[in-house]
């Protein structure tokens, strides 16, 4: 084996252990799994796929099944793939759509070509050490028309913004906490769940080792296995967790006035690019 084979192969070891240690109380844990969050996401997938047939979706790291549950109203067939069995065995399989589900890594999975309508990965491609195995399997994987949506993946001009500030100084808790996420969310884990620093760096080698993903970087990946039409979408503002816990205020208004500013943000795109914390795409094949 090669060193970076062995690169490769340790980061699925240690998602595979971070994975298996979190499943039980993953959907819970995450805030991905908020009301509000998931409407976002199925108002994205309502608006995607009305540009495609409905048949077949993949969905790359499906984890618990977070997109499995929003893709079962809309699709006849459903492919889930992961690495890790606990998180699996946690899928909702109930409903119409026929599910199945794929234990294996997404870069080296054999998938059925030009099959699917539609690919999803949702916060999930930070968590692989090579990006471009996944996006070739997910490129041959879909019909010549299909879509990849791939969302929630750490932003890396954000995550450049954070480290270049000095620790030291004073700043607003709105700082504070994300100069904290940068510095301590390894530890927290660790305590937490009992995963060691370095499993956990390993199992998100995108964000930690990488710096998160860079729209240029991506841009290029994806075009140079064939990928075309790339928008990206930027999502989750430094601050935006504070206007929408903001119990000072009624709900609706908090949920209101967040999604104004993000409104002005995403219009000043891409000067304001660096504010937001997630970034994701929909490509076309
Ligand atoms: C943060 S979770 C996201 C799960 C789900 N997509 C969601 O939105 O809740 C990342 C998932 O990726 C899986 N994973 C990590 N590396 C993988 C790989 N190389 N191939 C397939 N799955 C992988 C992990 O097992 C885990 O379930």
């Amino acid at each position: 084996m090669t060193e970076s084979e062995k690169t490769y192969q340790d980061a699925i070891e240690a998602n595979i252990a971070v994975h298996s240690a979190m499943a039980d109380e993953y959907n819970t844990a995450e805030p991905h799994f908020r009301e509000e969050s998931v409407n976002r996401v199925k108002s994205i997938v309502a608006e995607t796929i009305k540009r495609i047939n409905t048949d077949h979706v993949l969905d790359l790291g499906c984890g618990t099944g977070f997109m499995i549950n929003i893709l079962k109203s809309h699709f006849s067939n459903i492919t889930g793939v992961d690495v890790t069995q606990a998180m699996m065995d946690k899928v909702d399989t109930s409903g119409n759509a026929n599910i199945e589900l794929i234990n294996s890594d997404t870069g080296s999975v054999k998938l059925a070509e030009n099959h699917y309508d539609f690919a999803t990965a949702y916060t999930f491609l930070d968590h692989l050490y090579d990006m471009n195995p996944t996006f070739q399997n997910c490129y041959k994987s879909l019909k010549k028309g299909g879509l990849f949506y791939a969302d929630l993946s750490p932003n890396a001009y954000f995550w450049d913004e954070i480290k270049n500030l000095d620790p030291q100084k004073e700043y607003d808790e709105i700082i504070k906490r994300e100069i904290r996420a940068v510095t301590a969310k390894d530890e927290e884990i660790e305590a937490q769940f009992g995963i060691k620093k370095e499993i956990f760096t390993q199992a998100e080698h995108q964000k930690h080792v990488e710096g998160g993903l860079r729209e240029e970087k991506v841009k290029a990946d994806l075009e140079a296995v064939g990928f075309k039409n790339i928008q990206f979408i930027y999502h989750w503002y430094v601050g935006q967790a504070q206007l929408v816990n903001d119990k000072s205020l009624e709900r609706s208004v908090r949920l209101e006035r967040a999604n104004t500013m993000h409104h002005y943000l995403e219009k000043s795109l891409p000067l304001s690019r660096h504010l937001f914390k997630y970034i994701g795409f929909i490509a076309g094949k």
